[in-house]
């Protein structure tokens, strides 16, 4: 990555941006303007992103960084973008590293603007901003309240962690992140289940559900990115707690439908984007179960689970909540998948139901994914093959048309 930092005083909070993206594992140059660099020090950003830094085209010339910087980042965010970096960017100007960098990028670019409201304001700069954002520039709406003086106003450098947020969402879903979309899902409270749910047999083994957790977390960030209020009951799953949600760990179907039925009495959509296991064992060992001498195998009996999902759509918590269901699906000699998906859908009760293809395994762990979401009331809406992030949008963006107000 790429982290451009123009002269204006809130470059001081790009080392707390700086120091987010290094922490959470990305490999960050910093290419500071000459302004930049009155106001925090190359050795500030050095240090921090463990890279010597420059702002001139001048240094280390064999190595064509003018070029090399841009061509390799997965992506550039500016923070804070000035007025006139916004300017020089618009009009293709290259007079130092990090101009030329934006030249050369041919990645995602995030711009976040900082400057005061006058300049913002102005008609050269809005036409900037326009000019940019007509290009796919992904240019962050400045946030308001007190600026470099006394005065207030619109113009501030939003905080580090919402412009970390959308640098995550950009690097995972392109252009159709969260950023291109607001805040629109604020003041909304979700549930969102992820991972297989695992029914013991012994202490040490189980009955597994065959899940990363991938798509739920891309479903609960995607969310608090868009403002809501998200809980994550999150089965088995070896992922990092996202940022500003709230997860409650689980291990077994019974205890998964606990803590999500708990959080849906308050919340305005529920996804259950969860495989929890349909059987558990009908008797748990206390003890490890050994192996016979005659080399025979034990039966296991089994009992059926409640089904979350029918029971969240039948017994409603809230009426007017929104609940979705995924439904992995291979088709067989009873139907296809949409047609086995659509039988799905009427069956558990839900307003939603993203369907995957999973013949052959394919989304399984995979960063990608695609499908159809079917509606309750007969609507089909394709989503094309695309990071879990960006399907986890266009969940979001169906869930949120929805909402009654
Ligand atoms: N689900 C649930 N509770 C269960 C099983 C599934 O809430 N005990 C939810 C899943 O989270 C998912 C949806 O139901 O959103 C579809 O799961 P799936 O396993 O495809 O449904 P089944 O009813 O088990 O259908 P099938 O007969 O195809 O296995």
């Amino acid at each position: 990555m790429v982290l451009g930092v123009a002269g204006g005083i809130a470059a001081y909070k790009a080392c707390e941006l700086l120091r987010r993206l290094t922490e959470s594992g990305h490999d960050v140059t910093v290419v500071p303007t000459a302004a930049a660099l009155e106001f925090v020090g190359a050795p500030t950003w050095a240090a921090l992103s463990g890279k010597p830094v420059t702002a001139s085209v001048w240094d280390d010339v064999h190595e064509v960084p003018h070029v090399r910087i841009g061509q390799s980042a997965d992506l550039v965010v500016v923070a804070p973008a000035t007025a006139d970096l916004l300017a020089k960017a618009a009009h293709g100007l290259a007079g130092d590293l990090l101009t030329n960098t934006l030249l050369t990028a041919r990645c995602p670019v995030v711009l976040a603007p900082a400057m005061h409201t006058e300049m913002w304001e102005h008609p050269a700069t809005q036409a900037n901003v326009a000019t940019l954002r007509s290009r796919g520039v992904l240019v962050i709406e400045p946030a308001e309240g007190r600026l470099t003086g006394k005065d207030t106003g619109k113009g501030r450098l939003p905080e580090p962690s919402a412009i970390f947020e959308v640098c995550v969402d950009v690097l995972a879903g392109g252009s159709s992140g969260a950023a291109s979309r607001g805040h629109d899902l604020a003041g909304r409270s979700v549930v969102v289940s992820a991972g297989g749910t695992r029914e013991y047999l012994d202490p040490v083994r189980f009955l597994g559900n065959r899940s990363s957790g991938l798509q739920g977390y891309a479903l609960a960030r995607a969310a608090h990115v868009r403002g809501a209020e998200v809980t994550l009951v999150a089965a088995n799953v070896a992922l990092p707690d996202p940022a500003g949600v709230k997860v409650v760990h689980v291990e077994t179907t019974a205890e998964l439908r606990t803590e999500v039925l708990a959080a849906a009495a308050a919340a305005d959509a529920v996804v259950m984007a969860a495989a929890p296991a349909d059987f558990r064992p009908t008797a748990v060992s206390d003890a490890k179960i050994k192996k016979a001498d005659d080399g025979s195998s034990p039966s296991i009996e089994l009992v059926q689970n409640p089904d979350i999902l029918s029971e969240l759509s039948h017994h409603r918590p809230r009426p007017d909540a929104v609940i979705v269901g995924f439904a992995a699906e291979t088709g067989d000699a009873t139907g296809s998948v949409r047609e086995l998906a659509a039988a799905k859908l009427e069956r558990k009760g839900c307003d939603l139901l993203v369907v995957n293809d999973v013949s052959g395994g394919a989304v399984f762990g995979s960063p990608d994914n695609e499908g159809v979401i079917l509606a309750a009331d007969g609507e089909g809406t394709d989503v094309p093959r695309g990071s879990k992030t960006a399907v986890a949008h266009a969940i979001w963006d169906q869930v949120a048309r929805r909402f009654g107000d």
